[in-house]
This record gives C-alpha cells, structure tokens and sequence, in this order.
C-alpha cells in the first residue's frame, strides 16, 4: 500500500534560486518562503552556507535567516558543507542542517573540491556538533541515478556513501538525481541501496526533473513505502556544477499527484500555484510547473 501521508521538503528557496545568475533579493526571498509557509509547508530549504565565491546567489544566508517569520511548526533546513559553513549557520538557528555528498567522485570534485572520502571528513565534526546542539543532520547523495562526468552510477556507490554518512552519524539521507536521467526501475534500485542502510522513514527522494521523469520515480518510490520528497516550487532550480540539469520536480505536480491519489500533504494547491507565480514573475520566468500553468490557465 502507498504512505497515507507524504512530507514534502521545500527546496526552491535554495536548490531553486542558486542558480539564478540575477541576484534575487533578500526581500523576494523572505517573501517567497513566507507564501511557501502559508501554503501548508512545513519543511524549506531555506538557504545554504556554501562559499559566496562558488555561489554568489546564497551570499545573503544569514539576512534570509533572520528575515524570515518563523513558525513554531516549520523546519528551516539550510545547506552546510564543512564546518565553517555550520559556524556561520549556527547562530541564525536552523532547524536542520545538510551535508551533501555525491555517489560520483567526479562531481564531488567539481561541486564541493574533495573526494568523497575527504567530503566525510569535513561533514564529521559538522554533524557531531549539529547533533550536540539538538538540529537535526539531513545528507544528501547527489548523483545517485546518474552523472554528468562519470554516467551510470553502480547502485553499490550509493550504499557506499549511505553507510559513510550513517556511521558519522547522519539521520537521513535524501537520494538524489542530480541531472534527471532516472527512470522508475533505476529510482527503486538507488533506493533500495539506501534502504540497505537507513530506515524506510529515513530516506527522501530528490528528483530533477530534466527529462520528465521525477513523477513517475516518485511513484515508484511510493510504492517501496517512501514518504518524503524534495520538490521546487514552479520547478525551480539546477546546480551550478551539473551543466543542463533542469529544476527540481514542481511541488505543485507532487502535490496535485499526492491529492489525487489521496495522501495527504498539508498543503493547499491554490495557494502554492500563486507562491509559483509570484516567484516565476520576479524571475521573468515561464512557470516550470504545468499543474500551475494548468491552473492559472482556467
Ligand atoms: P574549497 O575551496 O575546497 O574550500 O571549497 P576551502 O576550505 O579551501 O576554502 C576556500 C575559500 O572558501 C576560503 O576563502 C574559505 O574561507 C571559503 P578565501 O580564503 O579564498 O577568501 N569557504 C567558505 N566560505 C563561506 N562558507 C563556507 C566556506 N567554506 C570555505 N562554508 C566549498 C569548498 C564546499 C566551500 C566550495 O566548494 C563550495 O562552496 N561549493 C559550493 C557547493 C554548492 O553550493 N553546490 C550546490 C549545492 S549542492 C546541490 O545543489 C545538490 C543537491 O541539490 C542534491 C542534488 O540535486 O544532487 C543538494
Ligand atoms: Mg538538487
């Protein structure tokens, strides 16, 4: 049987907006994940710790931090490569902190400059300190349904990395196809290879939607018993290191897939679409999401 209820992980904030080579205001920011917030989401991506040299877009981390209007209810997840990103994190009190690895030593190097054995060195203090500070340790596996550099991924390499992440003390980790290319049988092979690690409860999908795929690797994910999901308002999104990878799956698709097949979300479809609208408006971008479009079209 499918999950009765679904949590989705907002991430247009983050994965959404770095990529974006006009620099989005603090203020567009705050108010973009104030709409999320009030459209039922309860868990955002708000922003990442990463060198503003590597990610100009992310420079103002801590002024969205402190912009934004906090609700009790919500977690705020930022992104932390090492520990002077969870130093400067810290103090602007994230619910959640995320290291990101990969399954590809080739896009470890391009997206955080170390191998995959050296990226768990610098996510082990991080971890350690964010669990002694009572904020919880998401992970994130990039690359496990394919590679730009490196193509096919062995669903061995993600086992590899989930167990990484697990023995420095990682909670969860969200699988991630970076560049798209997944189809439904790969999806449920690169999670199952997370499963041989974590809890079914402790593993997430994060699917780009590049060839139109992340819908249907996401049902294939439901049917193995997952039930959280990374997904991008208006299907923002890309990463600056995987040339032409595309947005995140539209969180208005998830959620118009989650409604019909009757689990529950939390979040009112309505008021997401005009979250999406707002944000495609301020970008000068078309709607990545048809479901919106759809909607805003009736
Ligand atoms: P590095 O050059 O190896 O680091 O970069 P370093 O420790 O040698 O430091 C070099 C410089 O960066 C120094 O500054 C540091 O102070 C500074 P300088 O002396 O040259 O002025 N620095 C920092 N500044 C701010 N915050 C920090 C930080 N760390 C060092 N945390 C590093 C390593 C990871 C920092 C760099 O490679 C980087 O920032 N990469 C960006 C990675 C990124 O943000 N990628 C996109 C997000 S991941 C993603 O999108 C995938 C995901 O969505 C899942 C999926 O779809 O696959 C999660
Ligand atoms: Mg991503």
């Amino acid at each position: 049987a499918l999950p009765s209820k679904v949590r989705i992980v907002e991430v247009g904030p983050r994965d959404g907006l770095q990529n974006e080579k006009n620099f989005v205001s603090t203020a567009v920011k705050v108010e973009l994940i104030g709409r999320l917030q009030e459209a039922g989401l309860r868990h955002i991506e708000t922003t990442s710790f990463v060198s503003p040299k590597w990610v100009p877009q992310m420079a103002d981390n801590a002024a969205v931090m402190a912009g934004i209007v906090r609700r009790d209810d919500v977690v705020y997840s930022v992104l932390v490569p090492n520990m002077k990103g969870y130093e400067a994190a810290l103090p602007t009190k994230p619910g959640e902190v995320e290291v990101f690895g990969s399954a590809s030593e080739a896009f470890s190097q391009k997206n955080i400059n170390c191998s995959i054995a050296e990226s768990i060195e610098r996510f082990a203090p991080v971890v350690e300190a964010a669990l002694a500070a009572g904020i919880r340790v998401r992970g994130a596996i990039s690359c496990a349904l394919g590679c730009p550099y490196e193509g096919e991924i062995a669903a061995e390499k993600v086992t590899y990395v989930a167990r990484l992440m697990k023995d420095i003390g990682v909670q969860h980790v969200g699988i991630a196809d970076t560049i798209g290319v997944g189809t439904p049988r790969k999806a449920r092979k690169a999670l199952e290879a997370a499963l041989a690690v974590y809890d079914i409860g402790d593993v997430s999908g994060h699917f780009h939607d590049t060839y139109g795929q992340a819908l249907a690797n996401i049902y294939a994910a439901l049917e193995l018993g997952i039930s959280q999901f990374d997904a991008s308002v208006a299907g923002l999104g890309g990463c600056p290191y995987a040339k032409g990878a595309t947005g995140n799956v539209a969180t208005e698709n998830v959620v118009y897939l989650l409604d019909g097949l009757g689990i529950e979300t939390g979040v009112d479809l309505d008021a997401l679409v005009d979250a999406g609208a707002f944000i495609s408006r301020h970008l000068g971008r078309t709607n990545g999401s048809n479901v919106a479009n759809a909607i805003l079209a009736k």
